[in-house]
């Protein structure tokens, strides 16, 4: 393994070719790359895990397990905003890894991202097609079951009969309209993002200002509802558990790094976008779980399909629940369009540097982007989430993105040693105390996903096989390819 450390990128080279490299268009400014965070982080998360931590966690104290959670993102974030404004290139976590522990992890962390963009767009995509598919029923247009469901689902018609799906069209019709915008180019990808994160604010904002005034304190009443004996059925350990379960709901912001090489002023900015996007998120999840929590018991929330609208039916706002349908549809698109953008901006590194083919790297020559990687994930994306069910994709995304987090941690404080007067443009606070807070926390949390007694050893096995296949090509193929291994050789 020592001999793979000697295959690390050369920072001053790296920060180099970032800011003269101009394959990808440069148009974002501060406030691009915030909406572009949020776009990625509010989605499912929100709007569907609230209901089921409150239900079976936390209780009324879903909130704190929010804060919790942010907590842990906060450590991360930190960390990610001194590597991005550092070396602001489109590689994010796994260009940090390649200038700090060598090839071979950065080669491990690149792979383990697919699980959090291209999985994560899969899992999305698949939770889309549902709001869809309930969005289309307002106005009496009913989707033939065969095309709203995988091979793997069973889909309850209105008459009660009960039929197997064939392959999932919305979800894969989404994949394709979101790609499409990617292919044709940042500026617009990030003008349409801009528009749907509006109306998600929007949204929030409204069901956050009209359920205030419904919130009975009775149901704050115990705030932690004492535990039933088992770990993580509320009492304290709860509020700990209900912690990893909404962390999905806060993944995204890491995202925002990807864009560096297409940001304006990314030394400034990116801090910016990565941090902003992740402040506006935490306090309004805290407000709008608190509200959820506050306006009903959260014992209603148990088994609720859409938790939202539970809150909802006891006010006179009935418009809300197509308007907050309408809102995750829009929002579950951004999250889309955010993940995508990064799988493809991190293969663009890795085909750079030679580790992948160079198809993932060609860019269009009118629209700067790389459509072909676009076009290939588009394709893998949209026929994973066309036939996989959403059990087997949802979970391993946190599972990479928790990876990816510990990994960036490390190597804030692997450079900080190594190599302390290089010029930071932003600096994590109190080092080693938060890069190391960030490893504890999220291993923390990806240590009880892999001990979950129900599904913990299939996201043992599945993030191992993943590995496995990832190191099969890197020996394969990408040994061989390296551009640095090819000059460490001339
Ligand atoms: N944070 C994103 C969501 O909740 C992944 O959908």
């Amino acid at each position: 393994m020592a001999f793979e450390l000697k295959f690390r990128k050369d920072i001053t080279a790296l920060q180099e070719e970032a800011l003269t490299s101009n394959e990808l268009k440069r148009t974002l400014g501060p406030w691009n790359l915030v909406a572009l965070g949020i776009g990625a982080i509010i989605g499912a998360g929100l709007f569907s895990l609230t209901g089921i931590a409150a239900a079976e966690h936390a209780g009324p104290a879903v909130s704190l397990s929010f804060i919790v959670a942010a907590v842990s993102c906060a450590f991360a974030g930190l960390c990610y905003a001194e590597f991005a404004s550092m070396i602001p290139v489109a590689g994010s976590a796994y260009t940090y890894a390649y200038a700090t522990m060598g090839e071979l992890f950065a080669w491990i962390i690149g792979w383990d991202l697919v699980l959090e963009y291209a999985v994560g767009a899969s899992t999305v995509a698949i939770s889309w097609s549902a709001y869809f598919i309930k969005f289309l029923e307002y106005f009496q247009i009913y989707l033939p079951a065969w095309m709203t469901a995988s091979p793997w689902q069973q889909v309850t018609m209105a008459n009660g009969d009960v039929v197997t799906g064939i392959v999932n069209v919305p979800a894969m019709f989404i994949v394709f309209a979101v790609s499409t915008l990617l292919i044709i180019g940042i500026q617009e990808s990030a003008r349409a993002n801009g528009v749907i994160v509006f109306l998600k604010l929007a949204v929030v904002v409204i069901f956050i200002g009209l359920g205030f005034m419904y919130i009975n304190a009775d149901n704050f009443n115990p705030l932690i509802p004492a535990n039933t004996g088992d770990f993580g059925h509320f009492g304290v350990s709860g509020i700990l558990k209900a912690a990893g379960v909404v962390f999905f709901a806060f993944i995204g912001f890491d995202a925002v790094s990807t864009a560096a090489q297409e940001a304006k002023n990314p030394q400034r900015d990116m801090p910016i976008g990565i941090l902003g996007s992740l402040a506006i998120c935490t306090l309004l999840y805290v407000l709008f779980s608190y509200v959820m929590v506050g306006m009903v018991p959260y014992t209603s929330f148990k088994g609720a399909a859409a938790p939202v609208a539970v809150a909802i039916a006891i006010t006179p706002y009935t418009w809300l629940k197509p308007a907050i349908n309408l809102a995750i549809i829009a929002g579950y698109s951004s999250v889309i369009l955010v993940m995508l953008l990064g799988q493809s901006r991190v293969f663009y590194s890795m085909s750079k540097d030679g580790l992948l083919p160079k198809i993932f790297s060609d860019t269009h020559k009118k629209f700067r982007t790389p459509w072909k990687s676009n076009i290939l994930f588009c394709l893998l994306v949209s026929l994973f989430a066309g036939i996989a069910p959403i059990s087997l994709v949802g979970e391993m995304t946190s599972v990479g993105t928790l990876f990816a987090f510990i990994v960036v941690c490390l190597a804030v404080l692997i450079l900080r040693k190594k190599d302390p007067q290089r010029v930071r443009p932003f600096k994590t606070p109190w080092v080693p105390f938060v890069p190391l807070a960030g490893i504890v926390t999220c291993g923390i949390l990806l240590i009880s996903l892999f001990l979950d007694p129900v599904h913990g050893y299939q996201h043992m096995l599945r993030f191992g096989g993943w590995l496995v296949v990832g190191m099969i090509i890197y020996w394969g193929y990408s040994v061989r390819n390296s551009i640095i291994r090819k000059q460490h050789s001339a």
